[in-house]
């Protein structure tokens, strides 16, 4: 049973809470695979995506994984509701609760808006990503992925590389790969790594070579140029040339090590086309974990609010 009614981060969420969702989400991954689409757990609840920043695997995965537990769901783009007329969010959240939702999925562009909310309504609140905070369905989704690919997380070896200061992708992923037993490197220019990761317990490294060698997985994550305001690097092509993962720096790693990328990705900067589609890729299975553990972690909020 999980101890909470939200899922904001993934910084105070146990092993065995993370176990669970993961066991959960490997069975829908397995149904939905087999031809299943209605699992209709969650039938006659309601759910409420309320998206200020763009996406569009996230948002559309949160949805399917709604849809298929039989339940009714709303979007909210920022751009046409009424907080484009100056509402706060607050305000937002206690009409929608006024309404009954069940369920708020929400992205936001600042760290820690989720958690207001979550103070604010009766409905269980998932973060779908919060400015450079947090993603935990993203590091749940990796490590589904991971999981079922090495059995286990415990003492994997995890290299993540690319824009790790305004990826809360890196983050999540940190914190629930440490709780579950694993080991993550990062590795970025120095401008890209926030300071603190490795009080946080990664262990940051100097050199590519150092990074990748025999590691397990090897997570590119995107360089988010939208949030770039200061130049943290000269340009797209230095980065790519010094930090960018290509066929090559693959070899260093583990012979059957994985390739993840959280999407979108920047073809040819964090990882080469070649690394992206490398039959050790496993970037679209990634994507049917991302539904298969939102319909877990549904499930298991809604049994922690009875
Ligand atoms: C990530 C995000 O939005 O945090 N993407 C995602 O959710 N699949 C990473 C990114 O935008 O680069």
């Amino acid at each position: 049973m999980l101890q909470r009614q939200d899922l904001l981060g993934l910084i105070d969420v146990s092993k065995e809470e993370i176990t669970e969702i993961l066991d959960l989400a490997h069975e829908f991954k397995t149904r939905i695979k087999a031809g299943e689409k209605k699992m209709g757990y969650l039938t006659g609840k309601t759910a409420t995506i309320l998206f200020y920043e763009n996406s569009t695997r996230t948002r559309t995965s949160f949805e399917q994984a709604a849809k298929y537990l039989g339940m009714t769901t709303i979007n909210i783009e920022a751009g046409t509701s009424s907080v484009a007329k100056g509402e706060t969010l607050v305000d937002t959240g206690k009409t929608l609760d006024a309404q009954k939702n069940d369920f708020i999925i929400m992205r936001h562009p600042m760290g820690g808006a989720p958690y207001l909310l979550a103070k604010t309504v009766q409905a269980s609140v998932l973060n779908a990503g919060d400015g450079i905070n947090e993603h935990p369905t993203q590091a749940l989704l990796d490590m589904l992925t991971m999981r079922e690919t090495f059995g286990s997380l415990q003492g994997l070896k995890v290299a993540i590389l690319g824009d790790i200061k305004h990826s809360r992708v890196a983050k999540s992923n940190l914190f629930g790969l440490k709780t579950m037993g694993a080991e993550v490197r990062m590795f970025a220019p120095e401008t890209l790594i926030p300071k603190g990761m490795d009080q946080l317990g990664a262990t940051i490294c100097s050199s590519r070579e150092e990074a990748l060698k025999d590691v397990d997985v090897v997570m590119g994550l995107r360089i988010q140029l939208e949030r770039q305001k200061a130049g943290n690097f000269p340009s797209l092509g230095e980065y790519a040339a010094n930090y960018g993962v290509n066929e090559e720096h693959l070899a260093l790693a583990k012979p059957n090590a994985i390739v993840l990328h959280p999407g979108p990705v920047n073809r040819g900067v964090e990882l080469t086309s070649a690394v992206i589609d490398h039959e050790r890729s496993r970037i679209e299975d990634q994507v049917l974990s991302g539904v298969a553990v939102r319909m877990a972690a549904l499930c298991l909020l809604d049994e922690a609010r009875k």
